[in-house]
C-alpha cells in the first residue's frame, strides 16, 4: 500500500492507474478508523480495480468552538487498519497544500444544508462540500463511497455531483452498527462508560419509531414524541434536533411515508451523535 502526501504525487498515482484502464473507487474520511470505514472500504474494493482512502481532518469543516483539536487521530493504526482489507493507497495530504494561503473558493448546496446538522453547525456543509470537491479533482476517482450514518452529507454530495456534473458515481453505504445498535463513529471514542450505555437511546428511539411506523403510525408528531420522550428520559443526553420528514428535500413532513428519514443529533455529555433511519 502507498501512502502519498504531495497533490501533484496523487494526481500522477491516478492518472497512471486510469490510463492502465483501472477503475479507482474512493472513500474520503478523517482517520481514526473503525468497523463502519472498512466496510466502506470494502465496499469500494468491490467497485473498483483500485482503492484509495484520504485521511484529512478538514479544518474547514468545524465550528471554532468545536472539536477538531481533539478530533482521534492515529495514522499507523489507520495505515494497518486500510492495509488489512486491501486499500491500495492512502492520501494524507498537509493542510497547508490543500488550504495555502489565499485560499478563498467555496461550494455550497445552501438548500439542503441549512437545517438539521446544518443549522447548529453553521458552516460546517460549506467544509464538507469545498474539500469533498477538492479532494474529488486531486484523487480523479470514477466512483466514491459514502456512508448513511451523516445522510445530509450524503444527500448534499449527490446534489452537488449532479448540479455541477461531476463525473463520478456516488454510492451509499448502510449505516454499520456496534452489536448494541449503537452506530458506529470515531466519537464514539469521547464517551466514558456511563455516556456509551447512554449513547444507545439515539439507536432505540430511531427503532421504536420504525417499528410504530411499520404498525401504522405515520404522523410526525406523533413519532416525534416517542423518539423525544426516550431521550429525554435517558440520563446525560440533550436533544440538538430530531428531524421528521423527506429524506430527497430534507424539509419536515406531517405525515410520513415511503422515503421519509428521521434524523437525530443527540449530545450524550460533551459528545454529540448522530444517527438517522430511512422509512
Ligand atoms: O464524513 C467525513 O468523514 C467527512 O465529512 C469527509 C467526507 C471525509 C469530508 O471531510
Amino acid at each position: 500500500m502507498e501512502l502519498i502526501r504531495s497533490i501533484s504525487k496523487m494526481r500522477d498515482w491516478s492518472k497512471s492507474h486510469r490510463e492502465r484502464g483501472r477503475k479507482i473507487a474512493f472513500v474520503p474520511t478523517m482517520g481514526y478508523f473503525h468497523d463502519g470505514h472498512l466496510a466502506l472500504m470494502k465496499r469500494a474494493s468491490e467497485l473498483g480495480d483500485k482503492v484509495v482512502v484520504s485521511i484529512f481532518v478538514n479544518p474547514t469543516q468545524f465550528g471554532p468552538t468545536e472539536d477538531f483539536a481533539r478530533y482521534p487521530r492515529n495514522l499507523d493504526r489507520d495505515i494497518d487498519l486500510a492495509s488489512s482489507v486491501g486499500v491500495d493507497c492512502i492520501f494524507y495530504p498537509e493542510a497547508s497544500e490543500m488550504y495555502p494561503e489565499g485560499f478563498d473558493t467555496w461550494v455550497e448546496v445552501p438548500g439542503l444544508a441549512k437545517g438539521l446538522c446544518g443549522a447548529s453547525r453553521p458552516g460546517h456543509f460549506r467544509g464538507v462540500t469545498t474539500v469533498v470537491l477538492k479532494l474529488f479533482n486531486i484523487v480523479a476517482p470514477h466512483v466514491a463511497v459514502f456512508g448513511q450514518k451523516d445522510y445530509q452529507q450524503l444527500k448534499i454530495i449527490q446534489k452537488m455531483v449532479r448540479d455541477l456534473n461531476i463525473p463520478i458515481e456516488i454510492v451509499p453505504h448502510p449505516i454499520v452498527r456496534e452489536p448494541d445498535g449503537l452506530a458506529m463513529s470515531s466519537r464514539n471514542t469521547y464517551l466514558s462508560a456511563e455516556e456509551r450505555k447512554s449513547a444507545l437511546c439515539l439507536y432505540k428511539a430511531l427503532m421504536r419509531a420504525k417499528e410504530l411506523y411499520e404498525g401504522g403510525v405515520t404522523s410526525a408528531k406523533a413519532l416525534r414524541q416517542e423518539v423525544e420522550e426516550i431521550i429525554r428520559s435517558t440520563p446525560l443526553t440533550r436533544i440538538d434536533y430530531c428531524f421528521l420528514g423527506s429524506g430527497e428535500t430534507l424539509t419536515e413532513e406531517e405525515e410520513l411515508g415511503p422515503g421519509s428519514v428521521i434524523a437525530l443529533a443527540v449530545w450524550v455529555g460533551k459528545t454529540r451523535l448522530i444517527d438517522n433511519v430511512l422509512l
